[in-house]
C-alpha cells in the first residue's frame, strides 16, 4: 500500500525532492516540516506542510511522523542533521533517511572534517585549525603574505566562511569569528586554492556508495562573479570542468577515501554526500581537491539534478536505509539543467523591504514546456504570489546541452517580476560551459 512520508526542510531542495518522492508509485501523500506554499503545485498527491515546525524542532517533528503514522522520513536539511533529527525518529521506530549526527559532523564540524581528511590523506588547502585570536595572530606572523580563507568551524548558515587578500586582511577577518557565537570559537586559517569549483553528489548506505550527479554552482550574488557571496544564485549540470578522468580521481582519491574511513571510524555515512571540490591545476595536470563536504543535496543543486534521477526516490530511500545502495543501479536522463535562483532585492542583506510584494507570471512561467519552479520564499494567498524570503523561487530549464537549458530557464524568468522592480537574479548561470561548448 502507497504510503505517508515526511522531508524536513523548507526550500527549492526540498520543493525537488517533494516533485521527486511524489512520482513514486509507493508514496501516497508528503508531509513537509516546515515545507514551503509552492509545493502542493508540483503534484496532484496531498502535500501538508508545518510553516510553525522548525527544521529543528525535532521533538515536534517525531510527534506528529508519529500521529500521522509516517512511513519514512528525509532529513534533507543541514540543521536538522545536525540537531540529530535521524537519531531521535530512529529511536522512535520510524525509517529516517540522512546521517546520524555522528556522521553529519563531516559537515556540522569543520575542523573535524579536515583532520579526518588528513588521516585519509585527501588533497585539501594547507591549513592551521585555531581557539584563539592569539593562536592565529601567532600563526599569521610566521606565515608569508598571502590569500587565504578564514572559517568558522560550526554551521553558520553559510556566512562564516571569510576570504582574506593578505595576511592583514586575515587577521580582520579571524577578529570577525567571534560574531558566530559558539560555530566560530573554532575556525580554520586555509590557504585560498586557485581553480574551478564543481560539487558531486552520492547516495551511501553506509559501506557502499553510488554516483549520481554532479553541478557548477555560482555564489556570488551579482553577474560577473561579482558582490557578496550567497548560499547559491544558480547552477548548471552537468559541469563540462569534470572529465571522465578527473571524475575517476574525484572517485578512486576522495570519495572511497571518505566512504571507507567514515565506516573505519564507526561513523558509516548513510544517505546524500555532497563533496565540494576545486580542479586545480598542478604543473600540466589537473586534479580536483577538497573544498568541504556537506551531509545533504546541495541548494540548488538538488534542482538540476534530482529531476534527471530515473529510479523511483523511495526505491533509493529505502536502498540507503537497508544497506543494499549496491543492487540498485542509479540511471539518470543524460539531460543538462540550469537552474536561477530569483532573489529579493537586497539579499542576501537587508530586503525587508520586499516582504509582502506580489510576484507576477510564476503560473505562466511553469506552462513552458521543459521548464519547472521550484518555490522557497513564496506565500501564496487567494491564487495570487507574494514575496516572505530572501530567496524566493527556482527556475529549472532543461536541453540536450547547457545552452538549450540556460535559454529555457531564462525564457521562463522574463515572464516573472516583483511589484515595484524587486526581483533580482544572475544572468550568466552556467557561463563557463556556454563559453566552452562555443
Ligand atoms: P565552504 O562553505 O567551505 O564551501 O566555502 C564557501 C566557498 O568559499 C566555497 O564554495 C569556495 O568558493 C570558497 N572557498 C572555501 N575555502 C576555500 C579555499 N581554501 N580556497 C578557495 N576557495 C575556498
Ligand atoms: N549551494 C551550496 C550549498 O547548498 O551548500
Amino acid at each position: 500500500m502507497p504510503k505517508t512520508i515526511a522531508i524536513i526542510g523548507g526550500g527549492g531542495r526540498e520543493s525537488a525532492l517533494v516533485d521527486a518522492y511524489a512520482r513514486s508509485k509507493s508514496v501516497a501523500r508528503i508531509l513537509v516540516f516546515p515545507g514551503n506554499d509552492l509545493m502542493q503545485a508540483n503534484t496532484k498527491k496531498p502535500v501538508k506542510t508545518y510553516p510553525y515546525i522548525k527544521t529543528t524542532d525535532i521533538s515536534k517533528i517525531v510527534a506528529e511522523c508519529k500521529k500521522e503514522k509516517v512511513f519514512l522520513v528525509d532529513v534533507a536539511q543541514d540543521n536538522a542533521v545536525a540537531s540529530g533529527a535521524v537519531d531521535e525518529l530512529s529511536k522512535a521506530g520510524i525509517i529516517a533517511v540522512g546521517p546520524t549526527k555522528l556522521a553529519g559532523q563531516i559537515e556540522w564540524d569543520k575542523a573535524w572534517a579536515r583532520e579526518f581528511g588528513k588521516r585519509i590523506g585527501l588533497s585539501q588547502p594547507a591549513l592551521k585549525i585555531c581557539r584563539s585570536k592569539k593562536e592565529a595572530e601567532d600563526f599569521l606572523k610566521i606565515q608569508k603574505d598571502q590569500a587565504w580563507f578564514i572559517k568558522a568551524a560550526g554551521l553558520a548558515e553559510g556566512k562564516g566562511v571569510l576570504p582574506a587578500r593578505n595576511n592583514k586582511e586575515a587577521l580582520e577577518k579571524v577578529a570577525q569569528m567571534q560574531n558566530f557565537g559558539v560555530a566560530g570559537e573554532v575556525f580554520l586559517i586555509e590557504s585560498w586554492l586557485e581553480g574551478e569549483e564543481f560539487s558531486t553528489y552520492v547516495f551511501c548506505d553506509g559501506k557502499n556508495y553510488q554516483m549520481v550527479g554532479s553541478a557548477q554552482d555560482h555564489k556570488r550574488i551579482n553577474d560577473y562573479d561579482e558582490g557578496a557571496n550567497t548560499g547559491g544564485m544558480g547552477c548548471s549540470s552537468p559541469p563540462l570542468v569534470l572529465s571522465r578522468e578527473l571524475l575517476k580521481l574525484v572517485q578512486t582519491e576522495i570519495l572511497d577515501k571518505v566512504i571507507k574511513g567514515l565506516s573505519e571510524e564507526k561513523r558509516p555515512y548513510k544517505g546524500v554526500l555532497y563533496l565540494g571540490g576545486m580542479v586545480v591545476k598542478q604543473g600540466d595536470q589537473l586534479k580536483p581537491y577538497v573544498i568541504e563536504f556537506n551531509a545533504r543535496w546541495g541548494d540548488p543543486e538538488a534542482q538540476v539534478i534530482v529531476p534527471g534521477i530515473k529510479n523511483d526516490l523511495f526505491d533509493i530511500s529505502m536502498a540507503i536505509y537497508k544497506g543494499d545502495i549496491s543492487k540498485l543501479k542509479i540511471k539518470t536522463d543524460g539531460k543538462a539543467r540550469v537552474v536561477v535562483a530569483g532573489v529579493s532585492k537586497g539579499y542576501p542583506l537587508d530586503y525587508s523591504k520586499v516582504k509582502d510584494k506580489q510576484v507576477f507570471g510564476l503560473d505562466e512561467a511553469g506552462k513552458i514546456s521543459g521548464v519547472k519552479i521550484y518555490g522557497a520564499g513564496i506565500k501564496v494567498i487567494d491564487n495570487k504570489h507574494y514575496a516572505s524570503g530572501g530567496r524566493l523561487f527556482y527556475i529549472v530549464g532543461e536541453g540536450k546541452t547547457v545552452i538549450e537549458a540556460r535559454q529555457k530557464a531564462y525564457e521562463a524568468m522574463s515572464l516573472i517580476f516583483v511589484e515595484g522592480n524587486n526581483l533580482h537574479y544572475r544572468t550568466d548561470i552556467g557561463w563557463r560551459d556556454v563559453e566552452r561548448l562555443r
